[in-house]
């Protein structure tokens, strides 16, 4: 382990190496600059070798923190229906990379770090913001799929881009050939034909088969796409077409056929990188390295009780950099969470003005959770962008007075919109649960999902240390305080509650926990004891991607209340899952190596060592039985959505006209669609 100073030294002993090498400095030409080519962006980033002692010490991080991962010998081989989606082997990969030469540095972040996207869980990533979102890489042109097949630039393309590139769109207008020069607004609604001389799925199902984060191939192909995502301000996803988190392409070249025009126009498009708002600024290779490789104070985990716990300034953490929830306070990451990570930023561009909802959220509102009664009078809906919020109790409250709200106006019929919904809190998710269904035997006292999670060799050494007493002051995750055993009653204090119990998964000997039950209920606040809306007047809908704890709501719901799930805008070919990624309880490096210093374990040789690199490492810690198969993991369980519903180029992205049609749908017609699926 080094201290932090000489890794920091030695950062800049290579960039002095480098800095002789070369008397061209590939960082000192893009330094300063918002706006550059990906292929300037690219010779910064690629201009620093492997340096062997960082290489071998995130392979030892990784790979030693594997071990709390509750998933690794699960996902060398999912079953059914995820067999062909599931079949990574981390350990293996670790292997191989560590073999590997690589032209540099970034080209060696770049095969961890897709390595970790092939097991296709969001919780299981290697991030580093070196390189991971430094410089976001766009085209102006969002896509969107239509009628569930036709491919076409979303009809908002041309507002979105003006309004979040500025003067930036005359790179793009420049660049447009011919007559269509200083006309990029005529490429808006254009459908597309080719992407790069092949039909347009070709490249949609090339980045699913990269793009990760979720188990479901329709799923990471719905990420291609724009898409919507509740919040106050109502947040623009690009999809991965037009954003990308590395600069790794120059140019995509298109067939169109523009709106109202029956030829064909092919044109090549150059992709455009901008420095991240997240980044930190640098004048040359030096800085550059110093001020966003190196590890930070918060890269690695704290000896508790020598340091301290964590300070407010952990709100900018490089953690909470890549989980995909709004950025919380100190105080409310207390709170157990499952929440997906991404190398992507989290919220980046905002939903035009004319397409979001035109009549205004319910005052009991707040942040993510959105509340609107539509024209119906009888349907609410609850739009629901995380399952986080900045203020765990003014969420928790919003959640309960919106819905009563929503009665209150003669809603009987709930939509509950999760598009892009990438978890959080997973008590908000017991909450919403039980406050929808009252209570029954199953939302009371478990609303969510009995879990299980990893007794690894570490994990059992760091358990011993506490109940040797090595925790008096209950600060770590593996207290048996903070847990309760399957029938929910705490565990005594001191106890060794991560006895392993012995498991072969995919031939590989594993060990896990004792089932642990629920730690959300009694809630802070009381629940009303009769359901708000019975289960077959509530639709829960999203584009597929929820994730987390959304998966944890949505399942429950679903599974055991025979709440119906849409999925909207996919594939009209293939069945959609209506989530994805469940998990149990995420969690990161950082958190575990302050578990690891605190129990005074450091020194052991299993104990991974502190991160070099500014990197972050996300793990699922618990993973939640399952509801179907209450003996395995719920995480590679069917989840097919009831309906899937494509959509017209009059509806995409417009959230409200997507309620709408959705509700006439699911509610007035229920009685004919309810026979319709079981006909089917
Ligand atoms: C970083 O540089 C940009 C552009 O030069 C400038 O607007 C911004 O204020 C700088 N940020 C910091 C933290 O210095
Ligand atoms: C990862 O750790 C295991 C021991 O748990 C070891 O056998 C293996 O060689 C390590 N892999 C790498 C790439 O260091
Ligand atoms: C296409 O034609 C229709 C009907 O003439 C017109 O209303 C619309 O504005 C045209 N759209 C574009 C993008 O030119
Ligand atoms: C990092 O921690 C050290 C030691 O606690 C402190 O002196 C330093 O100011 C911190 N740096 C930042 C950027 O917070
Ligand atoms: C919502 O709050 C605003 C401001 O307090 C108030 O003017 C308005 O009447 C409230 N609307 C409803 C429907 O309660
Ligand atoms: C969080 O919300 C609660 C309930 O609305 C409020 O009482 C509390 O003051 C808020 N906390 C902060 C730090 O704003
Ligand atoms: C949970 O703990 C309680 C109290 O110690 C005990 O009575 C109960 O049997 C335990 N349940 C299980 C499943 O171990
Ligand atoms: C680790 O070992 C070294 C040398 O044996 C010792 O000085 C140090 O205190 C130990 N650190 C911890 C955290 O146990």
């Amino acid at each position: 382990m080094m201290p932090p100073q000489a890794s920091l030294f030695r950062a800049l002993f290579w960039v002095s190496i480098l800095a002789s090498a070369y008397a061209y400095d590939a960082c000192a030409e893009v330094a300063g600059k918002t706006w550059v080519l990906p292929s300037e962006a690219r010779a910064c980033l690629r201009s620093f070798p492997v340096d062997p002692v960082v290489k071998a010490n995130v392979i030892e991080v990784v790979n030693k923190t594997l071990a709390f991962h509750t998933s690794t010998n699960y996902q060398i081989h999912a079953p059914e229906p995820f067999e062909d989606q599931v079949h990574e082997d981390l350990a293996r990969d670790l292997a191989r990379i560590g073999a590997s030469e690589y032209a540099s540095d970034f080209d060696f972040h770049l095969d961890m770090y897709r390595s970790f996207k092939l097991v296709n869980d969001g919780h299981c990533g290697v991030y580093n913001l070196c390189y991971d979102s430094l410089y976001v890489t766009y085209l102006p042109i969002p896509l969107v799929l239509v009628n569930g097949h036709d491919v076409q630039i979303a009809p908002e393309a041309f507002d979105v881009a003006t309004a979040e590139f500025g003067e930036e769109i005359s790179f793009w207008q420049e660049a447009l050939p011919g007559d269509l020069k200083g006309k990029l607004h005529r490429l808006s609604g254009a459908r597309v034909l080719a992407i790069n001389g092949a039909d347009p799925w070709v490249a949609i199902d090339a980045n699913a088969e990269i793009a990760g984060g979720y188990q479901a191939f329709t799923t990471r192909q719905n990420g291609f796409f724009a898409s919507y995502r509740a919040s106050s301000g109502w947040d623009y996803m690009m999809g991965n077409f037009a954003q990308l988190t590395h600069p790794l392409l120059d140019s995509v070249d298109l067939i169109l056929r523009l709106t109202n025009e029956t030829g064909t126009t092919a044109l090549t498009l150059p992709y455009r990188s901008r420095f991240s708002a997240g980044a930190v600024n640098f004048t040359d290779s030096a800085s550059y390295r110093a001020n966003n490789c190196v590890a930070t104070n918060h890269t690695n985990g704290r000896d508790a009780y020598e340091s301290g716990l964590a300070s407010e300034q952990d709100a900018t953490a490089p953690y909470a950099r890549v989980q995909q929830q709004p950025a919380l306070p100190v105080r409310d990451r207390r709170h157990g969470m499952s929440v997906i990570m991404d190398g992507a930023p989290y919220a980046d561009l905002a939903l035009p003005v004319t397409m979001r909802p035109s009549t205004p959220a319910l005052n009991e509102s707040y942040s993510v959770a959105q509340f609107f009664m539509l024209d119906d009078s009888q349907t609410g809906v609850l739009a629901l962008g995380s399952f986080s919020a900045p203020n765990f109790t003014a969420f928790q409250e919003s959640l309960l007075y919106g819905l009563v709200a929503l009665k209150a106006r003669g809603a009987s019929n709930l939509i509950v919109d999760v598009t892009n919904n990438g978890g959080g809190y997973i008590c908000i998710a017991h909450w919403l649960h039980r406050i929808i269904v009252g209570r029954k035997p199953t939302s009371e006292p478990q609303a969510g999902l009995d879990t299980t999670t990893r007794a690894g060799p570490l994990a059992q050494l760091i358990v011993r240390r506490i109940t040797e007493g090595g925790d008096p002051e209950e600060h770590l995750l593996y207290n048996p305080a903070q847990w309760r055993n399957a029938t929910h009653q705490p565990f005594p204090a001191e106890s060794d509650w991560l006895e392993p119990e012995e498991v072969v998964i995919n031939g590989h000997a594993d060990a896990f926990s004792q089932r642990m039950g629920q730690e959300c209920q009694p809630f802070d606040m009381d629940p009303p004891t009769e359901a708000l809306f019975e289960p077959e007047n509530v639709i829960i809908m999203s584009n597929g991607r929820c994730a987390s704890s959304c998966s944890l709501f949505s399942i429950t719901m679903a599974k055991e209340e025979g709440v119906r799930t849409l999925v909207y805008g996919g594939s009209a070919d293939r069945a959609q899952q209506y989530c994805g990624v469940v998990g149990g309880q995420s969690t990161d490096f950082s958190t575990m190596d302050t578990e690891v210093k605190s129990a005074k374990l450091k020194n052991n040789t299993l104990s991974p060592p502190d991160f070099l690199t500014n990197s972050v490492q996300g793990i699922t810690w618990r993973l939640g039985y399952g509801i179907d198969d209450p003996l395995e993991p719920e995480e590679w369980q069917d989840h097919p959505a009831d309906i899937n519903l494509p959509v017209s180029f009059d509806m995409v992205n417009k959230p409200e006209v997507l309620w709408a049609h959705v509700a006439g749908l699911a509610f007035s017609k229920k009685l004919s669609f309810i026979a319709q699926q079981s006909s089917g």
